[in-house]
């Protein structure tokens, strides 16, 4: 059988591939800050170099404009074998990190990964480094399996493109564009597989079947048109900092459901039969927060939900950031002449971002306090999105992961967001499996991220198997 060929191939050579992990994790491909332009095209570079690598070939395709640039896609495509009759699969990936601020909370540099040994009762062996699990390790996951099919059996067995794109930590301004002029060729591809989720456990494999959306709105509450003596026009005048938290604490009831009108109108409860099988996964809500230093009284969310419901079904919305005033050493008595705030809806079906985003404004507006003005700054987002659960292509899934990892996989949600999900279905009627590895500890997106090698190391199985599947269809979606 080729695939145990190539599940021998990828032990056998796990070493090297750990290496070409490391040397990706190196380029510091931080996509939001302007410093980082020329690293971050090094990282697109060395992903194309790997699919050349793997027999594909690889090509840059840039996004933007002359006047605003974007970051290159990773472009690749391979026919599969004249006789193929599977489904044309679209990998997709990203190559950029989230910044690695705050610097002095890693216990190695963010960009210098080290390979950690298991401690006992906890982390298993892993490496640690910003864009360990989100999203490079994950990529290399697929692109190792195609290398050790090309190596093994001289070709890889199925028909496929590869999209990763540079933009995804910081809204993926030039994605709708990209995906827009090249409907065409994408659409021709039956089926979308992204590697960027997570799963319960090392010895749980998962597939997500739906992400939440986001809107984003940056606000800024402008009162006096000059900083103020507190004792002389304390009490005298609007203090936009008083009065912005004044209206941000009424966003959540006394149950803490949001207070936008009309908020829950369009969501789509889950049903009776999804919230048993959540509760069969036999999820843990006071060991997670253990993990992150709280007691089991933390519990805490909209009322009536689960921990797992509330994350999985339920939109919510924080303050992702809240600042004005003196915030230097000591004591100063000012009032500030503005106040700003980054302001988050996670959403769900069948929620729409750009409406939310519209209803938070109008709120806001209609809550003006006294001689103030309001500014907005829209940060976009993108829509919730729910994959099939019976799909020929997701019951590939599921023996590819079966087989890789000796256990059946459960289906699971997820509270994050990947905007592609519902731009693939969208613009290009692409369904799209999440076959993630990550875990709940990993750091994403924080000082020490991780990816554990076992982790890793399914996910290199699971695609080379995901391959092996599609290669044995008889149709796109049988
Ligand atoms: N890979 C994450 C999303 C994720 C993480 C989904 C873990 C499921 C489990 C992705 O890179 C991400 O961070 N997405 C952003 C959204 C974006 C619009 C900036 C997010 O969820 O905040
Ligand atoms: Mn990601
Ligand atoms: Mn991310």
């Amino acid at each position: 059988m080729p695939a145990e060929r190539v599940l021998e191939y990828l032990s056998a050579n796990e070493p090297a591939a750990l290496e070409r992990m490391i040397a990706w994790l190196r380029i510091p491909s931080v996509s939001t800050d302007p410093a980082f332009r020329d690293e971050t095209r090094r990282a697109a570079q060395w992903a194309c170099e790997q699919l050349t690598a793997a027999g594909l070939d690889g090509v840059l395709h840039e996004t933007g404009t002359k006047e605003k640039p974007g970051h290159p896609i990773v472009w690749a495509h391979h026919p599969g074998p004249k006789d193929y009759k599977g489904p044309h699969v679209l990998f997709y990936g990203h190559y950029d990190v989230q910044p690695p601020d705050p610097l002095e909370l890693w216990e190695s540099p963010p960009f210098e990964p080290v390979v950690k040994p298991a401690i006992p009762g906890g982390s298993g062996e892993r490496i640690v480094a910003r864009g360990a699990v989100d999203d490079k390790g994950q990529v290399t996951c697929f692109l190792e399996a195609l290398r050790a099919w090309k190596e093994t059996t001289g070709d890889i067995p199925i028909k496929l493109s590869v999209l990763i794109e540079g933009e995804e930590e910081s809204g993926s301004a030039n994605l709708e564009a990209y995906l827009a002029a090249n409907k065409d060729t994408l659409s021709r591809a039956h089926v979308c597989v992204i590697s960027d989720t997570g799963m319960p456990s090392p010895t749980q494999p998962a597939i997500t079947y739906g992400v939440r959306g986001l809107a984003y709105t940056e606000v800024i509450l402008h009162g006096p048109d000059q900083d103020l003596h507190s004792g002389l026009w304390g009490g005298r005048a609007p203090n936009p900092i008083n009065e912005l938290t004044r209206v941000l604490a009424q966003l959540h009831d006394k149950d803490r459901r949001v207070t936008l009108p009309g908020f829950y109108d369009s969501v789509q409860e889950p049903t009776g039969e999804e919230r048993a099988a959540w509760k069969n996964l036999g999820f843990n809500a006071a060991a997670s927060l253990k993990s992150i230093g709280l007691g089991p009284e933390a519990d805490i969310g909209e009322t009536g939900w689960t921990a797992l419901e509330r994350e999985w079904a339920r939109p919510t919305c924080d303050i992702n950031g809240i600042w004005g005033g003196y915030q230097g050493a000591g004591a100063k008595t000012v009032i500030a002449s503005k106040a700003s705030a980054k302001v988050s809806f996670r959403l769900v079906a069948d929620q729409d971002p750009h409406a939310v985003a519209r209803s938070f404004q109008a709120w806001l507006h209609e809550r003006t306090p006294p001689g103030c003005r309001w500014e907005f700054h829209d940060h976009g987002g993108g829509p919730p999105a729910t994959v099939a659960t019976d799909s020929a292509h997701l019951r590939g899934a599921r023996k590819a992961l079966q087989t890789a990892a000796d256990v059946a996989p459960v289906l699971i949600k997820s509270g994050g967001s990947i905007p592609v999900v519902g731009m693939m279905r969208s613009m290009l009627g692409l369904d799209t499996i999440l076959m993630g590895f990550g875990l709940e500890d990993d750091r994403v997106h924080s000082p020490n991220e991780k990816f554990e090698l076992a982790c890793w190391r399914l996910g290199m199985r699971a695609h080379a198997m995901l391959i092996d599947e599609f290669s044995r269809f008889t149709s796109p979606d049988a």
